[in-house]
């Protein structure tokens, strides 16, 4: 079983990202064979300056790594190191209609938010199909928002498949976790670099508490009984609670007394203390840059050798 995904380093990693894929990858490293990648890539859709870009990507590394990626176990790289899926994408650009990237929500998304809507971004899905495929995916782990690119994958494959005879790209089924398939920004709406609306994993403490008491709620007073069922602070608090501890808080909900202040601490308690074994990890991956490099150019080494064998094959069943 491999099981594969990727994150794009464009921006400051939020809590959406680590319970919508980081947190699966990591824990899946004991269910298969496990392939994680950054996007350096698709980034380029939205990330344009090169320090930014170079900036993100070694955060991403750093972070994966502080949170438990295994390098020896798991195969984790920079997808820009590994040039075949260019190949891959431009072979595959050709078995992908027009009509089915026009369907895309995201594309749609990021063209009505006022994104300059360009070849890459619309070719986008080509790309990522390119990462499942290259590497014989059976399982993507994802959130919601990328099902659709999964499914495009799908649909590729099987034109590619069909037109050429050959059983030769494998099907990949994307991975959600229902509970965590779109974790709320502290505006209520999905959270997303490009909304404005997250919450950092690893940010300063002074800057996740601005965060954190920024989440919208009702304006019911301190000696109001309070609806946990449509808060935004505790759709997060689910997260890092166990039952009995949201449990607990729901009483806090139902009696008055407190107000929505009260419990953004608690949950910016949790936030602290879940990430807090990980930030001295972190500290010393950041202040070893060597190190970090050597992690990724192995990994790239691995996959390479993969991406590789596979594209000699596609490029004989299509006569290149
Ligand atoms: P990206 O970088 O936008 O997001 C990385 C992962 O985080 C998930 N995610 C969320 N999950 C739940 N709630 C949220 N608010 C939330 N925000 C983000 C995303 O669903 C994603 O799983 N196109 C991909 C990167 C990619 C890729 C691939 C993924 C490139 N090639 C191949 C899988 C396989 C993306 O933009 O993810």
């Amino acid at each position: 079983m491999r099981i594969l995904s990727g994150i794009q380093p464009s921006g400051t990693l939020h809590i959406g990202n680590y319970f919508g894929m980081i947190k699966k990858m990591i824990e899946s490293q004991n269910d298969g064979e496990l392939f994680a990648f950054i996007a350096s890539y698709h980034a380029l859709t939205t990330v344009k300056d090169k320090e930014v870009l170079e900036k993100n990507i070694f955060e991403a590394a750093v972070n994966f790594l502080a949170l438990g990626m295994d390098p020896e176990k798991s195969t984790f790289w920079v997808q820009s190191d590994v040039k075949e899926v260019l190949e891959l994408y431009w072979i595959l650009s050709n078995h992908t209609s027009m009509g089915l990237l026009e369907r895309a929500h995201s594309y749609k998304d990021k063209v009505a938010k006022g994104l300059i809507p360009n070849h890459g971004l619309f070719s986008y899905p080509v790309l990522m199909a390119a990462d499942i495929l290259l590497y014989d995916s059976n399982l993507v782990p994802v959130g919601k928002d990328q099902i659709q690119h999964v499914e495009m994958t799908r649909d590729i494959a099987n034109s590619f498949n069909n037109h050429y005879k050959e059983n030769i790209l494998v099907l990949p089924e994307a991975k959600v976790d229902e509970v965590v398939a779109t974790v709320p920004g502290t505006d209520g709406a999905k959270m997303s670099k490009s909304y404005g609306n997250t919450i950092d994993m690893f940010g300063t403490k002074k800057g996740i508490k601005k965060q954190v008491m920024s989440i919208v709620t009702d304006s019911k007073d301190l000696d109001e009984a309070k609806d946990y069922t449509t808060c935004n602070i505790y759709k997060l608090c689910e997260l890092f609670m166990n039952e009995d501890e949201l449990k607990e808080l729901q009483q806090r909900y139902a009696t008055p007394g407190e107000g929505y202040g009260h419990f953004k601490l608690t949950l910016l308690d949790k936030i602290n203390e879940h990430f807090a074994p990980y930030i001295q990890k972190r500290e010393e991956l950041i202040n070893n840059p060597k190190e970090v490099k050597e992690i990724l150019d192995f990994g790239a080494k691995k996959a390479r050798k993969i991406a590789a064998a596979k594209m000699e094959k596609i490029r004989e069943i299509v006569g290149l």
